[in-house]
Formats: structure tokens, C-alpha cells, sequence
């Protein structure tokens, strides 16, 4: 049942970037050079999780509000979150050779092709925003929480927390670092789906908690995952975080100490959703994904 809805959300949302990725250029464009967009086909439609269109969808559907308008603004978020991970592989970043159990993008194709296609990423996620079949001030909503979900003041703010080495290693910059870099784009996932479900404010600051606090628990998976596990079951290299010297809470705190924040955390994400009793069941359902994944 669970993964049957992951599949679904997960096959709306490459159906979705499918039609946005073409490489006949759409109206108003000029061209779109053929090896640009495969590149940029690698990187999105590549196998990953879905996890943030998951999010979407999920807490749309909770509402009832489904359908094209919230599939294409899940594909524009893994537009930008696959623009991330391409961007977080390169030489200059966390020079990684291996992605979802293939080749970075950078090593694929070359480097300069791999920073245009996060540039052309990003720049299709607010093109597919504002082509969206939404009211207008659910489409600026959308666009402006994700320009402040993925900007310097969220994920790429955090990105260059992570790779300053005069950034604070206590646990209280950790976490700011981690709620940046990573919670923010997993708190605007949940957010929009409120947003696109038109709901009260008061629901949608109850998800915006749930939000954070599974975005949370979600890079301390990740960080766990590099820690403990192998590169052929988590499709990307891992034990690097300790070899760079990467400032995790694992670092900090030890695995099992860890490993236990993580499921604090996760209880803290299910309480935020008690008042929606079980509408809510597959959110929690993702919650516990997320901090029992291996990959
Ligand atoms: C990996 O994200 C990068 C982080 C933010 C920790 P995911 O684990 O969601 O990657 P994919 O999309 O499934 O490959
Ligand atoms: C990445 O964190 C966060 C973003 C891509 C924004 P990591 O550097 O830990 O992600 P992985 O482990 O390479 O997927
Ligand atoms: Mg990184
Ligand atoms: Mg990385
Ligand atoms: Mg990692």
C-alpha cells in the first residue's frame, strides 16, 4: 500500500519532468541544445527516491486537491533538488564520482555541462511554476516559498555553511547548517502541498512543523546512512563525511546517539500530526521511511 503510493507519486512526478525536460524548445525559447537536455534528463529523471514530490502530493491528497497542477509543482521541486545534488557533486563541493548508482554528471558528461544543467534546473522550476493551472496567489505562494526554500537563505545558504571551515562545529550550527541546506527544500515539499490544498493557516503551520522536523531527521538519516552503510546499497560513495572532516550530528554525537535524535525527531514530526487523525496516516507512514531508509 505504501509503496504502491510512493510508485504513483514517483511516476506523476517523472511524467511530469518528462514533459518539461524536452529538447524541442517550448514557446518563447530559441533552441534547446540536444546534449544540455539529455544531460539534464540524467540528472532528474536518474533514479532517485522522490521524497520531496512524495511529501507534496501526500499532504495535497490529504485535502482531497489532486492532479496535474500538483504533480507539475512536485516535478519543479525535484528539478531543483536533482540541480542540488548535481551542483553538491562537483570538484569544487563534495567531489563525488557517483550518484543514485551512477555516474555524477560532472563525470557523465563534463563539469561545465554539469553547473548549466543545475542553472537550466532551477530556472525550469519557476518556468513550470508559473505555467501552473492555479489560482494566482496559490502560483506566487508557491514560487516565492521555493525561491526562499532553495536560495542563501535555505538550501544554498546552507551548502556553503557546510563548506566553510570557519563555521561553528557545535551542535547548534549543525543543525542551522542541516535545516538549510537540507530541511528547508523537505519543508517547503510539505508546505506546498498546504499551499496548493488552499489550507487554513493553522493547518499549514502545523505541516510546516511536521516539515522541519522531518527534514531534520532526514539528514541525520543521510548522514547515518554515510556512516554505516555501503556505496552499492546507498548508490552513492559513503564513509566520506568523516574522511572531509563534514560536520554531522554522527560526528558530534556517535552513531547510536544519533540514530536516537533521528526517531526523537520522528516522534516529534507524528505528534504535529495528530489533529489530522488518519487523513494523515501515509505522512506518518513517510516519517518513518525516512528514518528507517538504508538508501
Ligand atoms: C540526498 O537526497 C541529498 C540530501 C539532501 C541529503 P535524497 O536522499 O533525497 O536523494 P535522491 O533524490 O533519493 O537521490
Ligand atoms: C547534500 O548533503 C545536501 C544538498 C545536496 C543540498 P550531502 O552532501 O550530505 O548529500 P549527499 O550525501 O552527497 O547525497
Ligand atoms: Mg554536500
Ligand atoms: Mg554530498
Ligand atoms: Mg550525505
Amino acid at each position: 500500500m505504501f509503496t504502491d503510493r510512493m510508485n504513483a507519486a514517483a511516476a506523476a512526478t517523472e511524467a511530469a519532468l518528462d514533459r518539461l525536460l524536452t529538447i524541442t524548445p517550448q514557446s518563447g525559447e530559441i533552441d534547446r541544445p540536444r546534449r544540455l537536455v539529455m544531460a539534464a534528463r540524467y540528472a532528474a529523471l536518474g533514479p532517485g527516491k522522490r521524497i520531496r514530490p512524495f511529501l507534496m502530493i501526500e499532504t495535497a491528497g490529504m485535502f482531497g486537491v489532486v492532479g496535474e497542477p500538483v504533480a507539475v509543482a512536485a516535478a519543479s521541486l525535484e528539478c531543483v533538488h536533482a540541480y542540488s545534488l548535481v551542483h553538491d557533486d562537483l570538484p569544487a563541493m563534495d567531489d563525488d564520482d557517483l550518484r543514485r548508482g551512477r555516474a555524477t554528471v560532472h563525470k557523465a558528461f563534463d563539469e561545465a555541462t554539469a553547473i548549466l544543467v543545475g542553472d537550466g534546473l532551477v530556472t525550469l522550476a519557476f518556468d513550470a511554476l508559473a505555467g501552473l493551472d492555479a489560482p494566482p496567489d496559490v502560483k506566487v505562494a508557491l514560487i516565492g516559498g521555493l525561491a526562499r526554500a532553495a536560495g542563501f537563505g535555505g538550501m544554498v545558504g546552507g551548502q556553503a555553511l557546510d563548506l566553510d571551515p570557519d563555521d561553528p562545529a557545535e551542535a547548534e550550527a549543525v543543525r542551522t547548517m542541516q535545516a538549510m541546506k537540507t530541511g528547508a527544500l523537505i519543508r517547503y515539499a510539505v508546505e506546498a502541498g498546504a499551499i496548493l490544498a488552499e489550507a487554513s493557516s493553522e493547518d499549514r503551520q502545523r505541516l510546516v512543523r511536521f516539515g522541519e522536523a522531518i527534514g531534520a531527521a532526514f539528514q541525520i538519516a543521510d548522514d547515518l546512512i554515510d556512516a554505516t552503510s555501503s556505496a552499492e546499497t546507498a548508490g552513492k560513495r559513503t564513509a566520506k563525511d568523516a574522511e572531509k572532516g563534514k560536520r554531522t550530528l554522527v560526528a558530534l554525537y556517535g552513531v547510536e546517539a544519533a540514530r536516537q535524535r533521528l526517531f526523537d525527531g520522528v516522534a516529534q514530526a507524528e505528534a504535529e500530526l495528530a489533529p489530522f487523525g488518519e487523513r494523515a496516516d501515509t505522512l506518518r507512514a513517510i516519517a518513518r521511511f525516512i528514518a528507517n531508509r538504508d538508501a
